[in-house]
Formats: C-alpha cells, sequence, structure tokens
C-alpha cells in the first residue's frame, strides 16, 4: 500500500516537474503574441520580435567572411577557375558565376546577376523569397512564365522564417511544392516525415539539382530514375533535354544546379542520417538557453559544436579531414576542366575540315556533354567534395574519361 501511494507521490512530482519544465522552455515565447503571427507575415524582424535569440542568429547572414574553399563572399568563380568562363560559353554562366552566400543576399544577388534579364522567367524566384508561395497559390500556372521582373517589384524579403516554419505551431514545413512532389514520386510523404527528417528536408526544397520544364516553366526536380548523377543523366536522355548549344562544339549542354541533397545523400553523413542542420545550424547556448544556430554557413566555424558532437577527435583533425578531401577535389575540378575545354576547341577545330567524318564528330560532341556533366556535378555543388569525397572523386574521373574520348574522336575524325 505505501509502495503504490509512494509510486502515485512520484507520477504526481513527475507531472509537476514536466509541467514547470514545459513552462520554463515556452517562456520565451509568451502564448499572447505567439498566436499573433498570421500566414502573411514575411519579414524575420516581426518573427523576430517573439523569437529574438534565432533572429540575433538570423542577422549573421549578413556577415562576410571566408574559409579556405568556401566561405559568404561574392567572389567570382573566374578567378579561382579561369576555364569555367569557356565551358559556358555562349550561356548565361559565362558572363556571371559568383561563390554564393548568406540567405539574406538571396535577393539582391539574384536581381543584380547579369545572367537575369527582360525574358527570364518567375521560376528564378523560387528558392529566393517566403514571398513564392503566395504567389504561387494567387497566380497558378502563371506564376512560373510571368517575368521575374514583373514579380520581383513587390517582393520584400529574401529567404526567411517563413518558409521553414509554419507560424502558428513553429513546426518545420515544406513550402514549395516541387520537392514535395518529386519526393511523392518516390514514396515518401513529407506531411508524414519524422522531425530528423524534416531537418534536411526544409534545406532540401531548395539546395538540389532542377530544371524549368519546356513552355511551361515549372521548376521540376529529375529525380524518378534516381539521385545519382548517372541516374538523373539518364532521366534529362530520355527526353534529349539540353539547356543551351556550346558555341565552339556545337555540342548540346546541361548546366547543373547546386545539388548538395543529392550529394548529401548518399555520402557517409547522409546515409549515417546524420542531417543539414545537424551541421549547418549546431545548438548554440546564450544566456543559458539552448537554441539552433540560424546562421546558414560554413560548419569549419563552428566544429566545436556542428562536429564534436559526434566525433571525439579534435578539431585540427576534422578541419584537416575535410581541407584534405577539399583541396584533392578542387585540384581534380581544375585539371579536368582544362581538358574538357580541349575537347570543346578539339571538335571546334575537326568542324572546320570539310574531310572529317561527321558521325565521329557527333559521337565526340557527345561525350564532351558527358564530361561537362560529371565535371560541373561536383563544381556546382557547394562543399568542394566534402558532403561525398568518394562520388565527388569518382565523377571527376568520369568526366576526364569522357574528355579525353571526345578529343580522340574528333582529332580522329579527319
Ligand atoms: C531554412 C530553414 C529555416 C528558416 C528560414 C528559419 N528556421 Fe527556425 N529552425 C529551422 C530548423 C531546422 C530548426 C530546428 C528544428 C528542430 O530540430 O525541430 C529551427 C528551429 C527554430 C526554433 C525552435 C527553437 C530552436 O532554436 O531550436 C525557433 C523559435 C525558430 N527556429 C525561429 C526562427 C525564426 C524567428 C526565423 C526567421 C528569423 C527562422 N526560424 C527561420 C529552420 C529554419
Ligand atoms: C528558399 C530556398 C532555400 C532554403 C529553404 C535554404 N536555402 Fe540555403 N541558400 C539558398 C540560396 C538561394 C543561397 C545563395 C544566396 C546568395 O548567394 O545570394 C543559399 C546559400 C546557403 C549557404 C551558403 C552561405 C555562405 O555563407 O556561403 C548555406 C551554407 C546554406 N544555404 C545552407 C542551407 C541550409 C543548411 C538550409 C536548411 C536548414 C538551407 N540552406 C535552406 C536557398 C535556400
Ligand atoms: C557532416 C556535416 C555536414 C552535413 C550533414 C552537411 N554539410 Fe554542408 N557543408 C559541410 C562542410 C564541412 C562544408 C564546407 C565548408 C567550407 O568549405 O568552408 C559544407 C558546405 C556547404 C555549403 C557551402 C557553404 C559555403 O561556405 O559556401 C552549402 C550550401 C551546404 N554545405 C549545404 C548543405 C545542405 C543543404 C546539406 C544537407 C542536404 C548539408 N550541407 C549537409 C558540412 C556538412
Ligand atoms: C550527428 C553526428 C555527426 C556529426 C554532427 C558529424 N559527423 Fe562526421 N561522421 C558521423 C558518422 C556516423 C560517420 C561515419 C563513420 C563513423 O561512424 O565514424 C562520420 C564520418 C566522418 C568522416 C570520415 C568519412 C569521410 O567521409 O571522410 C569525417 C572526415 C567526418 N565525419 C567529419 C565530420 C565533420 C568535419 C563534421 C562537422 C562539420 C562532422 N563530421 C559532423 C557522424 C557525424
Amino acid at each position: 500500500m505505501k509502495k503504490i501511494r509512494f509510486g502515485i507521490l512520484m507520477v504526481l512530482m513527475g507531472l509537476v516537474i514536466s509541467f514547470l519544465a514545459a513552462g520554463c522552455s515556452g517562456s520565451s515565447e509568451p502564448a499572447a503574441v505567439k498566436g499573433g503571427i498570421t500566414e502573411n507575415e514575411l519579414d524575420p524582424a516581426v518573427w523576430g520580435e517573439i523569437y529574438p535569440i534565432e533572429y540575433q542568429s538570423y542577422l549573421k547572414n549578413n556577415q562576410q567572411s571566408k574559409t579556405e574553399f568556401g566561405g559568404s563572399e561574392k567572389e567570382s568563380k573566374f578567378i579561382t577557375e579561369p576555364e569555367i568562363r569557356e565551358l559556358f560559353k555562349g550561356y548565361g554562366f559565362s558572363k556571371d558565376y559568383n561563390e554564393d552566400r548568406g540567405h539574406t543576399y538571396a535577393m539582391e544577388d539574384l536581381l543584380s546577376s547579369k545572367r537575369v534579364g527582360d525574358q527570364t522567367p518567375g521560376s528564378c524566384l523560387t528558392c529566393k523569397s517566403p514571398a513564392v508561395p503566395k504567389l504561387m497559390k494567387n497566380l497558378g500556372a502563371a506564376y512560373y512564365t510571368t517575368p521575374l521582373k514583373d514579380l520581383a517589384k513587390d517582393v520584400k524579403h529574401a529567404i526567411a522564417c517563413s518558409d521553414c516554419h509554419d507560424p502558428a505551431s513553429m513546426d518545420l514545413r515544406v513550402t514549395r511544392p516541387a520537392f514535395a512532389e518529386a519526393m511523392q514520386k518516390q514514396g515518401i510523404d513529407v506531411k508524414k516525415a519524422s522531425k530528423q527528417d524534416m531537418r534536411t528536408y526544409v534545406c532540401a526544397q531548395c539546395h538540389v539539382e532542377y530544371y524549368f520544364e519546356k513552355n511551361t516553366s515549372v521548376v521540376t526536380y529529375p529525380w524518378d530514375k534516381g539521385l545519382e548523377p548517372d541516374q538523373i543523366e539518364k532521366y534529362y536522355d530520355s527526353f534529349t533535354f539540353s539547356d543551351w548549344q556550346h558555341p565552339d562544339s556545337q555540342a548540346p549542354m546541361r548546366k547543373v544546379q547546386h545539388p548538395e541533397f543529392e550529394t548529401w545523400s548518399t555520402g557517409v553523413h547522409g546515409s549515417a542520417g546524420v542531417s543539414c542542420a545537424d551541421c549547418h545550424m549546431p545548438y548554440m547556448r546564450e544566456d543559458g538557453k539552448k537554441y539552433s544556430s540560424h546562421w546558414w554557413t560554413s560548419p569549419l566555424k563552428t566544429i566545436e559544436v556542428s562536429c564534436q558532437t559526434c566525433h571525439d577527435q579534435d578539431a585540427e583533425w576534422l578541419k584537416e579531414r575535410v581541407l584534405n578531401t577539399q583541396e584533392r577535389t578542387q585540384e581534380t575540378q581544375q585539371r579536368t576542366s582544362k581538358v574538357i575545354v580541349r575537347a570543346h576547341q578539339a571538335i571546334k577545330t575537326a568542324l572546320a575540315k570539310q574531310e572529317a567524318d561527321q558521325s565521329k564528330i557527333k559521337e565526340a560532341q557527345e561525350m564532351v556533354s558527358k564530361a561537362q556533366w560529371y565535371w560541373d556535378w561536383v563544381a556546382a555543388e557547394n562543399s568542394r567534395g566534402f558532403h561525398n569525397p568518394v562520388q565527388a572523386l569518382d565523377s571527376l574521373g568520369q568526366a576526364a574519361d569522357y574528355g579525353y574520348r571526345a578529343i580522340e574522336l574528333a582529332e580522329g575524325s579527319y
């Protein structure tokens, strides 16, 4: 009897303690104001009145600082790898191509890009502003085809709170339909995703390879055959998709866009279930309160809280491992881009010879397209190999191989 009463007492005490704990953790979010954020509130400063710690760390996205291979400066890629300009000849990326920087610059960098013109479709806004979901709802299919310059007129904010959070519950949510649809096709309902998966999915709404569907300009993810570079290549092959024609080799070309999610998913960390937020949004402390960093930047600035939560090794060793991968990836990438530039030139020379075997030239053009696809898979990804070192070097190996085959075919055609 005594034992049971003691048991009940313990349960009651447990309830009191958990009630108090809930009260404490919720104390910085007064219920009255919390309900105050509406679905239409896009301004992060207003959200910041209720969630000041997260907002303060969000403002750090305005900082610009570099790491060895990453960082948040608007640096031109043409400086580190002049071949890039040759590889994208005839396409916007040969006019202007910068390193990525903080989320808060997304609108400014989009609108000041030399790649953007009067014809640029609204689709380009999709991963830049929290205004997008409402524009999509109001305009329907016309959202994608309305010129960007018209859509952008009323857009005030770059990537912010409502892109990832439901304002009423603060739960993480997916706000970009292309991602939800592509996952649905893989049999995954993002509405039922676990908390841990959501810590990746909110990022995967934007940090992925995508294309604009012909005629409709609808943003679409090419994942029907899988997430590996060769599977995505096969998907595009199935309807002979290309972005532009290279003016020297006349080869049909494809541009890869930042495939961070795809690359991560088959790497060591992705397959072990380590989320984007685990490394890029580590838990921090301020005045004794634990919060998630909202400064999306290089985890090399915060190794202690980004990596050492799981790894026993010291910070210097961990950084050394990252740099070792990045140095090798960068060197191999730069060597490979030289091979592909030579391939475009070799085909150009062959095209000028009347006696050249046209079928060999056509094959060489196919090879140079493939070479550049595998090269770009690594070049366009933002971790310089770290998210998946094995895939990065494997891809570059394929790129070099296709590049040399293109040169051989072109030179052997006359
Ligand atoms: C790119 C996506 C993204 C954006 C944008 C974003 N958050 Fe978060 N936020 C997260 C993730 C991921 C977590 C961790 C949630 C978890 O683990 O359940 C989080 C957690 C939070 C939490 C819970 C407490 C904590 O710190 O872990 C609050 C409050 C919060 N965010 C406020 C904000 C505010 C305010 C803004 C805008 C200034 C914002 N968030 C913008 C992704 C985002
Ligand atoms: C709504 C689209 C969107 C979402 C959601 C999003 N990003 Fe981004 N992210 C971008 C864009 C666009 C840029 C480049 C901005 C620029 O260069 O102006 C970027 C840049 C970055 C950078 C580079 C910053 C630097 O300092 O160089 C990191 C790191 C990053 N994002 C991580 C994340 C993580 C982690 C998540 C999920 C928690 C996430 N992003 C969610 C669109 C998004
Ligand atoms: C195991 C930790 C880890 C995970 C998980 C991880 N990243 Fe990274 N990420 C890194 C490191 C390390 C770098 C390289 C930073 C540098 O070069 O300074 C990086 C670089 C980046 C960059 C470029 C940052 C810059 O400075 O320009 C982006 C964008 C990015 N990651 C997005 C993502 C997204 C999206 C995911 C999830 C799909 C993800 N990362 C998962 C560790 C991680
Ligand atoms: C949530 C846990 C977790 C976090 C956070 C994490 N890792 Fe890992 N890491 C793992 C696991 C699991 C493996 C697989 C091998 C193992 O069990 O050690 C791994 C493997 C590695 C490897 C060896 C494999 C390879 O691809 O080269 C390196 C290097 C590494 N991590 C570096 C980092 C760095 C740097 C960070 C921070 C930016 C980090 N990790 C953050 C869990 C984590």
